[in-house]
Formats: structure tokens, C-alpha cells, sequence
């Protein structure tokens, strides 16, 4: 079935739980296998006289037979297609990494002399490509607080081009109003890209409320199983096509055929595992609140967060399954925590199978961010002194208290 047949209104809205499950997932037309077939061939046999080659100029490469897997492969196309219909997407670009993903759309879009905003506080390996690397190459880019709308109006200027979003963002939980700052992007002719990696299609669907183009790391929750790296972009054919042509291929940074393989294979149970993670993540984030040694929590599914009604709004699926909270003596408790937790990993990255903490001191994220007084000020109503970034797994959730509160006691 086409990716099409379930993004056109037209369709009987299918839950993006069923949707992950079946959309645009044919059986293999030679074997009839159900379960998608890994073809980890690197290059294609082809027929020169085929009317593709023959046709003014193909200018969607997606469009042409498998030649070259840097150009595309069939096991990443398939993770491709079923990506795009998921989100609601016309087409999708798969990339190696989710920074890959970021830095294909920026030099997708952005040419020397444009101007591009980024959110003041986002994924910092993004936010360094575009802060330190971009400049270098004649693009201008100015770092700012995207939940203040008048913030973005004075900072949007005519060779702006392209504004990124991360809603919520790594690793605040800030939320975004996208359907607004879609409408101020488009009057002024920029583009809006939304990095959606914490919310997942199951939460929230940022092509539907105005964004142009959605960014995944299919390493978090898509993959789901903290065993392959992965990125996409997806969006309008058009789009994706100047994405793929400009970015995909001379970036050179093209998805795997095994980790595609292996990436669909956890998007078939996203659903699933997105529900049981955020209803564990509410809870925990609710007894959070009350425990002893905890002096803040932040969740988006908090009454206690600042945009918890936009929340309620933008994140119908859910609000997610990461949490931050804050203790007096941070680094301490960090050791406290590493020691002495059972199920919980003290580790880096978030949207596992097993749940992960780590301490992500506000110190150590000026690094990156750069902010100024004002901006730091803001970062610390959010997160003090530092957060712990709990992504809550697939553990039973008494299980999981158990563990974090002997461990917080100690
Ligand atoms: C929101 C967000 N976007 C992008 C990335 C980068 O993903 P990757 O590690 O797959 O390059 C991360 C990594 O943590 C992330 O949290």
C-alpha cells in the first residue's frame, strides 16, 4: 500500500499506533515474507534504456530504480515510506544519525548569505553544527527562545530561511507553540523544521499543526532498542527531494540497510512501548513531586509546567516518556545514583527498551549553549543548578520506584 493511501485526508484516521504497524508495509513482491526483508546489497543491476533515465531530468532521486545505495537501497526505502506515512508525510530522507538528519536539512536549505534561527536550548550536538560550523560556510544563525513569539519576531530577518524547533526540547522538556511559529515562519517565507525526536509520531504531529519538515533521531524511541543509530527528515515530496539530491548524497551520510532493518523492526511496536513509557513517566513524575530528596520535577504532563495547557494541546498522544528532576547537591546525588541503582542505567541517550538517568548539569551545558544572562535565567527556571533526564523504559513501573527510591534514600 502506497504511503499516500494513509497521508491523504481521505483515509479513515488510524491511530499512528496501527499505523506504524501497517502503513506502507508491503510483502516482499518475490517471496511474499510479511516481515520486511533485509536486501543489504550496495549496488543494483539496471537497465540503461529505462524510461526513468530517459524522463527531463529526474529531480527526485527516490524516483529512479536502486542503483547505488547512497542514492537508496530497498530496506531503507521501505523504512522510508513507512516513516512518511506515520507522521503524515509526503516522502522521507533516512540518514546514518540524527544529527545527520539535522545537518542533511541544513545544507539541504541554506546557502551562504541566509539566515537560519534555532532554538536557544536544543540537542547540543545540533545546536554546536549550527552555532559553530555553519557560520564557517557563510550562514548566519541566531540562537533564540522559540516559546517567546515576539523573541522570534525580532530576530527574523529578510534572508531568513529556515527556523529549527525541538518541542519538546532536549533537555528542558521547553515546549514550542509550532502551529504559531509555523504561521510566523510562513509570513515571512522561512521554512519551520521541528526536531520531534521526545515526542514521537504517537505523541504529536508536527506536519499536521504547519511544520514543513519533521526530524527524527530513529536512534531514541523509533528504534527503541539502544542498538542502531539512525536519523530521518520528513515532509512534501518537493522538499525531501532537494533534501535528498543536495544533502543526502554529496553528505554521504546514508542510513544502513542493517540498521533500517533492524529500526523498522522497532517501529513496528512504538505504539506499545510509547504508551506503556509515558503512562510510567506520568506516574513516576507525579510521586517524583512528593519524594524527599527531590527538590524539582519537569514533565510536560505536569499541571505544575509552565506550558502544560499547550501541552494538553500539541501532544494529544501522550506527553511522553522523559522526565527531568532536580535534587540539592547534584553531582553527588549523580554518584549516589550510579552506585547504587539496580535497574535504572546511570547512561547517555534516552528512548530505550531499559530506562536510563544521567545528570546534565547546567554548568556543563553553557558549554554548548552560549547563553546570554537572560537566556541563562530562563534555563535555570527550568532546570536550576542541573537536571536529571530520566527516560523511563519498559520495566514495571513498581519496579522502577522501587529502584529509583532506594537509590535517591541512600
Ligand atoms: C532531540 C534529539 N535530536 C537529535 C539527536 C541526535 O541523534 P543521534 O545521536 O542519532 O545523532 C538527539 C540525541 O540525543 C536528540 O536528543
Amino acid at each position: 500500500m502506497p504511503a499516500e493511501d494513509f497521508a491523504t485526508p481521505a483515509t479513515p484516521a488510524l491511530h499512528p499506533a496501527t499505523l506504524a504497524l501497517h502503513a506502507a508495509l508491503r510483502p516482499d513482491p518475490g517471496t511474499r515474507s510479511l516481515q520486511p526483508v533485509l536486501d543489504a546489497s550496495v549496488n543494483q543491476g539496471f537497465d540503461p534504456g529505462s524510461a526513468a533515465f530517459s524522463a527531463d531530468g529526474v529531480d527526485d532521486l527516490a524516483a529512479l530504480p536502486f542503483l547505488y545505495a547512497r542514492w537508496g537501497n530497498p530496506t531503507v526505502r521501505q523504512l522510508e515510506q513507512r516513516l512518511a506515512a506515520v507522521e503524515g508525510g509526503e516522502d522521507a530522507l533516512c540518514t546514518a544519525s540524527g544529527v545527520a538528519a539535522v545537518a542533511a536539512t541544513c545544507l539541504g536549505l541554506l546557502r551562504a548569505g541566509d539566515h537560519l534561527i534555532v532554538s536557544d536550548v536544543c540537542y547540543a550536538g545540533a545546536h554546536e553544527l549550527m552555532r559553530k560550523l555553519l557560520p564557517d560556510f557563510g550562514i548566519q544563525v541566531s540562537a533564540v527562545n522559540l516559546s517567546d513569539l515576539d523573541a522570534v519576531r525580532a530576530a527574523l530577518r529578510p534572508e531568513t530561511r529556515l527556523i529549527h524547533a525541538e518541542s519538546p526540547c532536549n533537555p528542558l522538556l521547553r515546549l514550542t507553540d509550532l502551529g504559531a511559529l509555523a504561521e510566523l515562519a510562513h509570513a515571512h517565507g522561512a521554512l519551520l523544521s521541528v526536531d520531534s525526536t521526545l515526542a514521537t509520531p504517537v505523541m504529536s504531529r508536527p506536519l499536521s499543526l504547519g511544520a514543513d519538515l519533521v526530524i527524527h533521531s530513529l536512534t531514541k524511541f523509533i528504534n527503541g532498542h539502544g542498538d542502531a543509530l539512525g536519523g530521518c527528515v520528513i515532509g512534501a515530496r518537493a522538499l525531501v527531494a532537494r533534501l535528498r539530491g543536495r544533502a543526502g548524497v554529496y553528505l554521504g551520510a546514508c542510513l544502513s540497510a542493517q540498521a533500517a532493518w533492524l529500526i523498522q523492526r522497532g517501529l513496528d511496536t512504538l505504539g506499545a512501548r510509547l504508551a506503556q513509557a509515558s503512562r510510567s513517566a506520568a506516574a513516576l513524575a507525579h510521586w517524583l513531586q512528593g519524594h524527599p530528596a527531590v527538590s524539582a520535577v519537569t514533565y510536560p504532563g505536569l499541571p505544575s509546567h509552565p506550558q502544560h495547557a499547550l501541552a494538553c494541546r500539541q501532544m494529544p498522544g501522550g506527553f511522553g516518556a522523559v522526565l527531568t528532576f532536580q535534587t540539592p547537591q547534584p553531582e553527588a546525588m549523580a554518584r549516589q545514583l550510579a552506585q547504587r541503582l539496580r535497574l535504572v542505567h546511570y547512561a547517555f541517550s534516552l528512548g530505550h527498551q531499559r530506562s536510563l538517568v544521567v545528570l546534565l548539569g547546567t554548568d556543563d551545558m553553557m558549554r554548548s549553549y552560549a547563553l546570554p544572562p537572560a537566556g541563562l535565567a530562563e534555563y535555570r527556571r527550568y532546570a536550576g543548578d542541573g537536571v536529571f533526564r530520566l527516560s523511563v523504559g519498559l520495566e514495571a513501573l513498581p519496579d522502577l520506584q522501587a529502584d529509583l527510591d532506594q537509590a535517591l534514600r541512600a
